[in-house]
Protein backbone atom coordinates (compact mmCIF):
# COMPACT_ATOMS: atom_id res chain seq x y z
CA UNK A 1 0.00 0.00 0.00
CA UNK A 2 1.42 3.47 -0.94
CA UNK A 3 1.06 6.08 1.72
CA UNK A 4 1.50 9.78 -0.17
CA UNK A 5 4.26 10.55 2.52
CA UNK A 6 5.30 13.74 0.02
CA UNK A 7 1.92 15.10 1.50
CA UNK A 8 2.81 15.32 4.98
CA UNK A 9 5.33 18.32 6.21
CA UNK A 10 8.43 18.40 6.84
CA UNK A 11 7.95 18.80 10.65
CA UNK A 12 5.09 16.43 10.86
CA UNK A 13 5.49 14.59 13.73
CA UNK A 14 5.60 11.30 14.24
CA UNK A 15 4.61 9.50 17.32
CA UNK A 16 2.94 7.25 20.07
CA UNK A 17 0.45 8.01 22.53
CA UNK A 18 -0.12 5.93 25.88
CA UNK A 19 -2.06 7.55 29.24
CA UNK A 20 -1.06 6.80 32.52
CA UNK A 21 -3.56 4.93 34.26
CA UNK A 22 -3.46 2.45 31.17
CA UNK A 23 0.99 1.90 31.58
CA UNK A 24 1.96 2.87 34.69
CA UNK A 25 1.35 1.08 38.01
CA UNK A 26 3.05 1.92 40.97
CA UNK A 27 -0.63 3.08 41.98
CA UNK A 28 -0.02 3.15 45.84
CA UNK A 29 3.79 4.35 45.33
CA UNK A 30 5.25 7.73 45.92
CA UNK A 31 2.31 9.49 47.64
CA UNK A 32 -0.31 8.13 44.30
CA UNK A 33 -3.83 8.45 46.08
CA UNK A 34 -6.31 6.03 44.47
CA UNK A 35 -8.58 7.41 41.47
CA UNK A 36 -11.81 6.51 40.17
CA UNK A 37 -10.24 3.61 37.56
CA UNK A 38 -8.65 2.03 40.57
CA UNK A 39 -12.49 2.08 42.26
CA UNK A 40 -13.76 0.93 39.36
CA UNK A 41 -11.47 -1.67 37.90
CA UNK A 42 -10.97 -3.22 41.98
CA UNK A 43 -15.34 -3.50 42.20
CA UNK A 44 -16.21 -7.45 40.88
CA UNK A 45 -17.17 -7.55 37.42
CA UNK A 46 -16.47 -4.16 35.96
CA UNK A 47 -13.16 -5.32 34.29
CA UNK A 48 -12.81 -8.64 31.93
CA UNK A 49 -10.77 -11.39 33.48
CA UNK A 50 -10.88 -9.39 36.35
CA UNK A 51 -7.54 -7.08 35.32
CA UNK A 52 -6.95 -4.01 37.15
CA UNK A 53 -4.37 -1.49 36.61
CA UNK A 54 -2.14 -2.20 39.66
CA UNK A 55 1.04 -3.17 37.50
CA UNK A 56 0.05 -2.64 34.47
CA UNK A 57 3.52 -2.33 32.15
CA UNK A 58 5.28 -1.25 35.35
CA UNK A 59 5.74 1.98 32.89
CA UNK A 60 6.52 3.89 36.37
CA UNK A 61 9.95 2.15 36.90
CA UNK A 62 10.67 1.07 33.37
CA UNK A 63 10.55 4.46 31.72
CA UNK A 64 13.91 4.48 30.77
CA UNK A 65 13.41 1.19 28.91
CA UNK A 66 10.50 2.48 27.25
CA UNK A 67 12.02 5.98 25.73
CA UNK A 68 14.84 3.31 24.39
CA UNK A 69 11.72 1.13 22.79
CA UNK A 70 10.68 4.89 21.70
CA UNK A 71 14.20 5.61 19.56
CA UNK A 72 13.92 2.01 18.26
CA UNK A 73 10.73 2.78 16.48
CA UNK A 74 12.52 6.38 15.38
CA UNK A 75 9.50 8.39 16.61
CA UNK A 76 10.27 12.05 17.34
CA UNK A 77 7.30 12.75 19.86
CA UNK A 78 5.53 11.06 22.59
CA UNK A 79 1.70 11.66 23.96
CA UNK A 80 1.44 10.59 27.33
CA UNK A 81 -0.85 11.56 29.88
CA UNK A 82 -0.29 13.07 33.57
CA UNK A 83 -2.03 11.12 36.76
CA UNK A 84 -3.84 13.76 38.65
CA UNK A 85 -3.49 11.55 41.55
CA UNK A 86 0.28 11.70 41.91
CA UNK A 87 0.43 15.41 41.36
CA UNK A 88 -2.87 16.38 43.64
CA UNK A 89 -3.20 12.84 45.74
CA UNK A 90 -5.90 15.16 47.59
CA UNK A 91 -7.52 16.41 44.33
CA UNK A 92 -7.20 19.71 44.94
CA UNK A 93 -4.50 21.57 47.37
CA UNK A 94 -1.34 20.30 48.59
CA UNK A 95 1.08 19.06 45.90
CA UNK A 96 3.14 15.67 46.08
CA UNK A 97 6.86 16.64 45.29
CA UNK A 98 7.25 12.94 44.38
CA UNK A 99 4.73 13.08 41.72
CA UNK A 100 5.46 15.92 39.72
CA UNK A 101 9.33 15.09 39.99
CA UNK A 102 7.94 11.43 37.98
CA UNK A 103 7.06 13.30 35.07
CA UNK A 104 9.76 16.45 35.39
CA UNK A 105 12.41 13.28 34.89
CA UNK A 106 10.72 11.90 32.15
CA UNK A 107 10.04 15.07 29.75
CA UNK A 108 13.73 15.75 30.14
CA UNK A 109 14.82 12.06 29.11
CA UNK A 110 12.47 12.55 26.09
CA UNK A 111 13.76 15.75 25.22
CA UNK A 112 17.38 14.33 25.41
CA UNK A 113 16.02 11.48 23.09
CA UNK A 114 14.74 13.93 20.59
CA UNK A 115 11.27 13.24 21.25
CA UNK A 116 8.63 15.91 21.61
CA UNK A 117 6.41 15.59 24.79
CA UNK A 118 3.21 15.93 23.97
CA UNK A 119 1.38 16.08 27.59
CA UNK A 120 -2.30 15.42 27.91
CA UNK A 121 -3.93 16.41 31.30
CA UNK A 122 -7.05 13.95 31.86
CA UNK A 123 -7.17 10.61 30.38
CA UNK A 124 -9.97 9.87 32.86
CA UNK A 125 -8.43 9.29 36.57
CA UNK A 126 -9.99 11.64 38.43
CA UNK A 127 -8.99 11.20 42.08
CA UNK A 128 -11.24 9.48 44.01
CA UNK A 129 -11.08 11.79 47.10
CA UNK A 130 -13.39 14.38 44.48
CA UNK A 131 -15.60 11.82 43.19
CA UNK A 132 -16.16 11.47 46.79
CA UNK A 133 -16.84 14.91 46.73
CA UNK A 134 -19.56 14.60 43.87
CA UNK A 135 -17.32 14.44 40.62
CA UNK A 136 -17.87 16.05 37.57
CA UNK A 137 -21.48 16.78 37.60
CA UNK A 138 -20.61 19.24 40.87
CA UNK A 139 -18.99 22.24 39.41
CA UNK A 140 -16.04 22.74 41.86
CA UNK A 141 -14.38 19.51 40.11
CA UNK A 142 -14.10 22.12 37.18
CA UNK A 143 -11.97 24.66 38.99
CA UNK A 144 -9.90 21.81 40.91
CA UNK A 145 -9.13 20.95 37.25
CA UNK A 146 -7.83 24.37 36.63
CA UNK A 147 -5.96 24.29 40.04
CA UNK A 148 -3.74 20.76 39.25
CA UNK A 149 -3.50 22.39 35.48
CA UNK A 150 -1.70 25.43 36.74
CA UNK A 151 1.19 23.45 39.05
CA UNK A 152 1.49 20.57 36.08
CA UNK A 153 1.81 23.90 33.55
CA UNK A 154 4.15 25.72 36.00
CA UNK A 155 6.66 22.47 36.90
CA UNK A 156 6.89 21.80 33.18
CA UNK A 157 6.14 24.62 30.90
CA UNK A 158 9.58 25.27 30.20
CA UNK A 159 10.21 22.36 28.24
CA UNK A 160 6.53 21.11 27.64
CA UNK A 161 4.62 23.03 24.90
CA UNK A 162 2.14 20.43 23.21
CA UNK A 163 -0.78 20.54 25.99
CA UNK A 164 -3.69 18.97 26.06
CA UNK A 165 -6.80 19.53 28.79
CA UNK A 166 -8.95 16.53 28.24
CA UNK A 167 -8.77 12.94 26.54
CA UNK A 168 -12.10 12.17 24.68
CA UNK A 169 -14.35 13.69 27.29
CA UNK A 170 -16.95 11.70 25.90
CA UNK A 171 -15.71 8.59 27.11
CA UNK A 172 -16.07 10.20 30.84
CA UNK A 173 -19.54 11.80 30.82
CA UNK A 174 -21.21 9.24 28.45
CA UNK A 175 -19.94 5.94 28.68
CA UNK A 176 -18.82 6.84 32.29
CA UNK A 177 -21.93 8.26 33.66
CA UNK A 178 -24.63 7.25 30.97
CA UNK A 179 -23.75 3.67 29.97
CA UNK A 180 -21.70 2.81 33.14
CA UNK A 181 -19.04 0.97 31.16
CA UNK A 182 -16.37 3.09 32.52
CA UNK A 183 -15.47 4.63 35.64
CA UNK A 184 -17.30 5.74 37.64
CA UNK A 185 -19.68 3.73 36.42
CA UNK A 186 -22.72 5.69 36.75
CA UNK A 187 -26.08 5.12 34.68
CA UNK A 188 -27.40 8.86 34.97
CA UNK A 189 -28.40 11.05 32.07
CA UNK A 190 -28.71 14.20 34.15
CA UNK A 191 -25.23 13.60 35.80
CA UNK A 192 -23.98 12.78 32.29
CA UNK A 193 -25.54 15.84 31.14
CA UNK A 194 -23.67 17.77 34.08
CA UNK A 195 -20.51 15.57 33.85
CA UNK A 196 -20.25 16.76 29.91
CA UNK A 197 -20.55 20.40 30.55
CA UNK A 198 -18.26 20.50 33.59
CA UNK A 199 -15.18 18.40 31.70
CA UNK A 200 -15.66 21.40 28.75
CA UNK A 201 -15.85 23.92 31.85
CA UNK A 202 -12.93 22.67 33.18
CA UNK A 203 -11.34 22.68 29.61
CA UNK A 204 -11.77 26.24 29.42
CA UNK A 205 -10.26 27.07 32.91
CA UNK A 206 -7.44 24.97 32.05
CA UNK A 207 -6.91 26.44 28.65
CA UNK A 208 -6.55 29.68 30.44
CA UNK A 209 -4.02 28.07 33.18
CA UNK A 210 -1.89 26.98 30.96
CA UNK A 211 -1.68 29.51 28.77
CA UNK A 212 -1.10 32.26 32.10
CA UNK A 213 1.80 29.60 33.02
CA UNK A 214 3.55 28.61 29.84
CA UNK A 215 4.53 31.31 27.03
CA UNK A 216 4.05 29.66 23.91
CA UNK A 217 1.68 26.48 25.07
CA UNK A 218 0.30 25.10 22.57
CA UNK A 219 -3.38 23.72 23.58
CA UNK A 220 -5.98 21.70 22.31
CA UNK A 221 -8.69 19.41 23.39
CA UNK A 222 -8.54 15.69 22.22
CA UNK A 223 -12.05 14.06 20.42
CA UNK A 224 -13.31 10.52 19.68
CA UNK A 225 -14.95 11.92 16.87
CA UNK A 226 -17.57 9.39 15.36
CA UNK A 227 -17.89 9.07 11.47
CA UNK A 228 -21.62 8.12 11.14
CA UNK A 229 -23.94 6.83 8.42
CA UNK A 230 -27.63 6.12 8.39
CA UNK A 231 -28.32 2.29 7.97
CA UNK A 232 -31.21 3.36 5.88
CA UNK A 233 -32.70 6.02 3.95
CA UNK A 234 -36.04 6.07 6.23
CA UNK A 235 -36.39 9.21 7.47
CA UNK A 236 -35.79 7.67 11.11
CA UNK A 237 -32.90 6.14 10.74
CA UNK A 238 -31.39 9.13 8.81
CA UNK A 239 -32.43 11.29 11.97
CA UNK A 240 -30.84 8.85 14.16
CA UNK A 241 -27.58 9.24 12.34
CA UNK A 242 -28.07 13.22 12.92
CA UNK A 243 -28.76 12.81 17.19
CA UNK A 244 -25.70 10.17 17.14
CA UNK A 245 -24.09 12.83 14.96
CA UNK A 246 -24.88 15.36 18.11
CA UNK A 247 -24.20 12.91 20.87
CA UNK A 248 -20.54 12.65 19.98
CA UNK A 249 -19.27 14.96 17.37
CA UNK A 250 -21.38 18.19 17.53
CA UNK A 251 -21.67 18.33 21.41
CA UNK A 252 -17.79 18.31 21.82
CA UNK A 253 -16.68 20.69 18.76
CA UNK A 254 -20.00 23.12 18.90
CA UNK A 255 -19.14 24.57 22.56
CA UNK A 256 -15.45 25.15 22.00
CA UNK A 257 -16.01 26.71 18.65
CA UNK A 258 -18.56 29.19 20.05
CA UNK A 259 -21.47 27.65 18.61
CA UNK A 260 -23.03 26.57 22.36
CA UNK A 261 -24.56 23.36 23.37
CA UNK A 262 -26.31 21.85 20.54
CA UNK A 263 -30.16 22.76 20.22
CA UNK A 264 -31.58 19.84 18.69
CA UNK A 265 -29.20 17.23 21.80
CA UNK A 266 -30.40 19.57 24.81
CA UNK A 267 -33.71 18.63 23.54
CA UNK A 268 -32.88 15.04 23.01
CA UNK A 269 -31.59 15.25 26.85
CA UNK A 270 -34.06 17.51 28.36
CA UNK A 271 -31.50 18.33 30.87
CA UNK A 272 -31.34 21.48 32.04
CA UNK A 273 -27.30 22.38 31.80
CA UNK A 274 -26.00 23.97 34.58
CA UNK A 275 -24.69 27.21 32.90
CA UNK A 276 -23.57 30.73 34.51
CA UNK A 277 -22.92 33.69 33.02
CA UNK A 278 -19.67 33.75 31.35
CA UNK A 279 -19.45 29.87 31.03
CA UNK A 280 -20.17 29.60 27.73
CA UNK A 281 -16.58 32.45 26.75
CA UNK A 282 -14.73 30.01 28.93
CA UNK A 283 -14.96 26.88 27.08
CA UNK A 284 -14.62 28.76 23.97
CA UNK A 285 -11.08 29.74 24.87
CA UNK A 286 -9.23 30.07 21.39
CA UNK A 287 -6.95 26.67 20.86
CA UNK A 288 -4.30 25.76 18.97
CA UNK A 289 -4.76 22.92 17.38
CA UNK A 290 -7.60 19.91 17.68
CA UNK A 291 -6.82 16.53 18.22
CA UNK A 292 -8.93 13.22 16.20
CA UNK A 293 -8.98 10.02 17.99
CA UNK A 294 -10.65 7.95 15.53
CA UNK A 295 -10.90 4.36 15.21
CA UNK A 296 -13.89 2.70 13.55
CA UNK A 297 -16.95 4.22 11.68
CA UNK A 298 -20.46 3.81 12.98
CA UNK A 299 -23.89 2.92 10.53
CA UNK A 300 -26.76 3.27 13.15
CA UNK A 301 -30.64 2.73 13.11
CA UNK A 302 -33.19 4.57 14.96
CA UNK A 303 -34.38 2.95 18.32
CA UNK A 304 -37.53 4.49 19.92
CA UNK A 305 -37.57 2.79 23.27
CA UNK A 306 -33.58 3.18 23.60
CA UNK A 307 -32.18 5.71 26.09
CA UNK A 308 -30.72 8.89 24.85
CA UNK A 309 -29.84 9.35 22.08
CA UNK A 310 -31.69 6.29 20.91
CA UNK A 311 -29.76 5.07 18.29
CA UNK A 312 -28.35 0.86 17.48
CA UNK A 313 -25.41 0.60 15.31
CA UNK A 314 -26.06 -1.64 12.80
CA UNK A 315 -23.29 -4.13 11.73
CA UNK A 316 -22.46 -4.37 8.03
CA UNK A 317 -21.73 -7.50 6.40
CA UNK A 318 -18.39 -8.27 5.10
CA UNK A 319 -16.58 -5.70 6.41
CA UNK A 320 -13.55 -6.95 8.64
CA UNK A 321 -12.90 -5.89 11.83
CA UNK A 322 -10.94 -5.89 14.70
CA UNK A 323 -10.37 -8.04 18.19
CA UNK A 324 -12.85 -5.54 19.46
CA UNK A 325 -15.27 -6.21 17.28
CA UNK A 326 -14.71 -2.95 16.05
CA UNK A 327 -14.83 -2.38 12.02
CA UNK A 328 -11.82 -1.06 10.17
CA UNK A 329 -12.48 1.24 7.83
CA UNK A 330 -10.03 4.14 6.98
CA UNK A 331 -12.47 6.15 5.50
CA UNK A 332 -13.82 7.34 8.56
CA UNK A 333 -10.24 9.08 9.47
CA UNK A 334 -10.28 10.82 6.23
CA UNK A 335 -13.61 12.14 6.16
CA UNK A 336 -13.41 13.23 9.95
CA UNK A 337 -10.10 15.13 9.03
CA UNK A 338 -12.07 17.15 6.27
CA UNK A 339 -14.88 18.15 8.54
CA UNK A 340 -12.47 19.37 11.12
CA UNK A 341 -11.05 21.11 8.29
CA UNK A 342 -14.35 22.17 6.36
CA UNK A 343 -16.91 22.65 9.14
CA UNK A 344 -14.84 23.55 12.31
CA UNK A 345 -12.13 25.86 9.84
CA UNK A 346 -9.20 24.18 12.13
CA UNK A 347 -5.75 25.73 11.21
CA UNK A 348 -3.87 22.68 12.94
CA UNK A 349 -4.84 18.89 13.38
CA UNK A 350 -2.93 16.13 15.56
CA UNK A 351 -3.95 12.45 15.17
CA UNK A 352 -4.06 12.16 18.44
CA UNK A 353 -4.93 8.12 18.61
CA UNK A 354 -5.41 5.87 15.86
CA UNK A 355 -4.98 1.91 16.10
CA UNK A 356 -6.11 -1.51 16.26
CA UNK A 357 -6.38 -4.38 18.53
CA UNK A 358 -5.88 -8.28 17.20
CA UNK A 359 -4.46 -11.11 19.29
CA UNK A 360 -1.04 -11.32 18.69
CA UNK A 361 0.65 -14.42 18.23
CA UNK A 362 4.86 -14.61 19.91
CA UNK A 363 6.62 -17.01 17.65
CA UNK A 364 9.05 -19.73 19.01
CA UNK A 365 11.77 -17.31 18.19
CA UNK A 366 10.36 -14.39 20.27
CA UNK A 367 9.67 -11.94 17.19
CA UNK A 368 6.14 -10.89 16.91
CA UNK A 369 4.35 -10.54 13.68
CA UNK A 370 0.75 -8.93 13.18
CA UNK A 371 -0.25 -8.63 9.55
CA UNK A 372 -2.95 -6.79 10.01
CA UNK A 373 -2.22 -4.52 12.80
CA UNK A 374 0.02 -3.26 9.85
CA UNK A 375 -2.32 -3.70 7.18
CA UNK A 376 -4.71 -1.27 9.47
CA UNK A 377 -1.95 1.11 10.26
CA UNK A 378 -0.87 1.51 6.67
CA UNK A 379 -4.42 2.09 5.54
CA UNK A 380 -5.08 5.09 7.84
CA UNK A 381 -1.73 6.50 7.46
CA UNK A 382 -2.30 6.66 4.07
CA UNK A 383 -6.00 8.19 4.33
CA UNK A 384 -4.17 10.83 6.33
CA UNK A 385 -2.16 11.60 3.83
CA UNK A 386 -4.71 11.38 1.48
CA UNK A 387 -6.63 14.20 3.56
CA UNK A 388 -3.14 16.57 3.95
CA UNK A 389 -2.67 16.36 0.01
CA UNK A 390 -6.63 17.88 -0.03
CA UNK A 391 -5.53 20.68 2.23
CA UNK A 392 -6.40 19.44 5.77
CA UNK A 393 -3.43 21.26 8.12
CA UNK A 394 -2.46 17.73 9.62
CA UNK A 395 0.58 18.24 12.19
CA UNK A 396 1.13 14.74 13.07
CA UNK A 397 0.35 11.16 14.15
CA UNK A 398 0.43 9.16 17.12
CA UNK A 399 -0.43 5.82 17.07
CA UNK A 400 -2.14 4.09 19.67
CA UNK A 401 -0.39 2.07 21.49
CA UNK A 402 3.48 2.30 22.02
CA UNK A 403 2.36 -1.01 24.38
CA UNK A 404 0.36 -3.57 25.14
CA UNK A 405 -1.48 -2.19 27.84
CA UNK A 406 -4.37 -2.15 30.41
CA UNK A 407 -7.60 -1.86 27.90
CA UNK A 408 -9.86 -0.04 30.33
CA UNK A 409 -12.89 -2.50 30.76
CA UNK A 410 -11.12 -4.97 28.80
CA UNK A 411 -8.13 -5.73 30.92
CA UNK A 412 -5.09 -6.85 29.24
CA UNK A 413 -6.98 -9.29 26.80
CA UNK A 414 -6.89 -6.26 23.85
CA UNK A 415 -3.69 -5.68 23.02
CA UNK A 416 -3.04 -2.37 20.90
CA UNK A 417 0.48 -2.35 21.09
CA UNK A 418 3.45 -1.75 18.17
CA UNK A 419 5.52 -3.29 21.04
CA UNK A 420 4.51 -6.12 22.50
CA UNK A 421 4.26 -6.41 27.04
CA UNK A 422 4.74 -10.46 28.13
CA UNK A 423 3.28 -9.58 31.46
CA UNK A 424 4.73 -12.07 33.37
CA UNK A 425 8.54 -10.76 32.61
CA UNK A 426 7.48 -7.40 31.54
CA UNK A 427 9.82 -7.91 28.35
CA UNK A 428 9.06 -5.80 25.33
CA UNK A 429 9.15 -6.56 21.81
CA UNK A 430 8.59 -4.78 18.99
CA UNK A 431 6.27 -6.22 16.62
CA UNK A 432 6.07 -6.39 12.84
CA UNK A 433 4.00 -3.65 12.97
CA UNK A 434 6.24 -1.05 15.23
CA UNK A 435 8.73 -2.06 12.64
CA UNK A 436 6.89 -0.87 9.47
CA UNK A 437 6.02 2.61 11.62
CA UNK A 438 9.74 2.58 11.60
CA UNK A 439 10.06 2.18 8.33
CA UNK A 440 7.54 4.81 7.09
CA UNK A 441 9.09 7.32 9.62
CA UNK A 442 12.69 6.69 8.06
CA UNK A 443 11.05 6.77 4.67
CA UNK A 444 9.27 10.23 5.12
CA UNK A 445 12.33 11.70 6.50
CA UNK A 446 14.40 10.75 3.17
CA UNK A 447 11.83 12.55 1.28
CA UNK A 448 12.62 15.60 3.41
CA UNK A 449 16.36 15.14 2.50
CA UNK A 450 16.20 14.86 -0.84
CA UNK A 451 13.42 17.49 -1.31
CA UNK A 452 15.74 19.59 0.37
C1 LIG B 1 -9.46 5.40 23.34
C2 LIG B 1 -8.75 5.78 24.61
C3 LIG B 1 -7.46 5.05 24.82
C4 LIG B 1 -7.54 3.61 24.38
C5 LIG B 1 -8.12 3.48 23.00
C6 LIG B 1 -8.21 2.08 22.46
O1 LIG B 1 -10.82 5.61 23.49
O2 LIG B 1 -8.47 7.15 24.64
O3 LIG B 1 -7.08 5.19 26.16
O4 LIG B 1 -8.23 2.87 25.31
O5 LIG B 1 -9.38 4.06 22.96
Amino acid sequence: MTIDLAALPEDFLWGTATSAYQIEGAVAEDGRSPSIWDTFSHTPGKIDNGDDGDLACDHYHRWREDIGVMRQLGTNAYRLSIAWPRVMPGGDGPVNAKGLDFYDGLIDALLEAGITPSVTLYHWDLPQVLQDRGGWPVRDTAHHFASYAAVVADRLGDRVKHWTTLNEPLCSAWIGHLEGLMAPGWTDLTAAVRTSYHLLLGHGLATQAIRAAVPGAQVGIVNNLSYIEAATDRPEDVAAARRLDGHTNRWWLDPVHGRGFPADMQEVYGVELPEQPGDLETIAAPLDWLGLNYYFPSTVADDPTGQAPRVRTVRRLGVPRTAMDWEVDAAGIENLLLRLTNDYGASKIYVTENGSAYPDIVRPDGTVDDPERTEYLEQHLAACASAARQGVPLAGYFAWSLLDNFEWAYGYDKRFGLVHVDYKTQRRTVKGSGHRYADIIRAHGRKRRNAA
